[in-house]
């Protein structure tokens, strides 16, 4: 699938507010700096739609990007990012947790993870929550472009080692570098894969 028209819809703090219209949405989460910014830009072919930044921290609103004309990549704050102090903390858990909990349209969380490190809790206790509440989601490992190919394949493999602990089978696993632009047509395919099944559906 070819991303045709990509454009900025709104940005705002409010699941409420969020735009009408009934498209299905493909959200990005993950840890602050992890790369969801980065990966809406390689995805969409467009260096500057989403703000991106060497410091974590960057995005702090839900943005609604619609892609051509029938569904939603949509751009959502880090988690784990601790400057901004208690408040602010919790302000974008709160903006986190509404949109996941209550946002019909969604029909796919993308959650980011660091191809280079090992498995964090933070990371695995967020998976466990949106398990407890029935959220659909993939995981994508990022970054692949600072790491071996054999250092990827052990670390997904310890990954999903650690996750067998708990779940009884994986969600779908995804490997991307916004660097060297690799990994988007696979994403983009189980996108649209999803997209066809909610047509016939219907
Ligand atoms: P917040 O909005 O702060 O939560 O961060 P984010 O997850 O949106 O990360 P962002 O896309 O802003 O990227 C953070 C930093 O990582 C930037 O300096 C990017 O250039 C860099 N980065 C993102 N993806 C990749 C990648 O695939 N490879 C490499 N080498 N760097 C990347
Ligand atoms: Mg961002």
């Amino acid at each position: 699938m070819g991303i045709t028209k990509a454009e900025f819809v709104i940005s705002n703090t409010d699941v409420k507010k969020c735009p009408d219209g009934n498209f299905p949405e493909y959200a990005f989460i993950g840890r602050s700096n992890v790369g969801k910014s980065s990966l809406i830009n390689m995805l969409t072919g467009r260096k500057q739609l989403a703000k991106t930044s060497q410091k974590p921290g960057k995005t702090q609103l839900i943005n609604h990007f619609i892609i051509n004309d029938e569904w939603y990549l949509v751009d959502l704050p880090g988690y784990g990012y601790a400057q901004k102090g208690k408040e602010g903390r919790e302000n974008i858990r709160r903006i986190i947790e509404d949109y996941i909990l209550e946002r019909q349209e969604l029909t796919n969380l993308f959650v980011l993870i660091d191809s280079r490190h090992e498995p964090q809790k933070i990371d695995l206790e967020f998976m466990e929550w949106l398990g407890e509440n029935s959220i659909p989601f993939a995981i994508i490992f990022t970054k692949t472009d600072k790491i071996s190919k054999g250092r990827l394949q052990e670390n997904i493999q310890f990954y999903a080692e650690k996750m067998l602990e708990g779940w009884e089978e994986l969600p779908p696993v995804f490997t991307s570098s916004s660097e060297k632009k690799e990994g988007g047509d696979e994403i983009l395919r189980y996108i649209e894969d999803v997209n066809i099944s909610l047509k016939t559906k219907d």
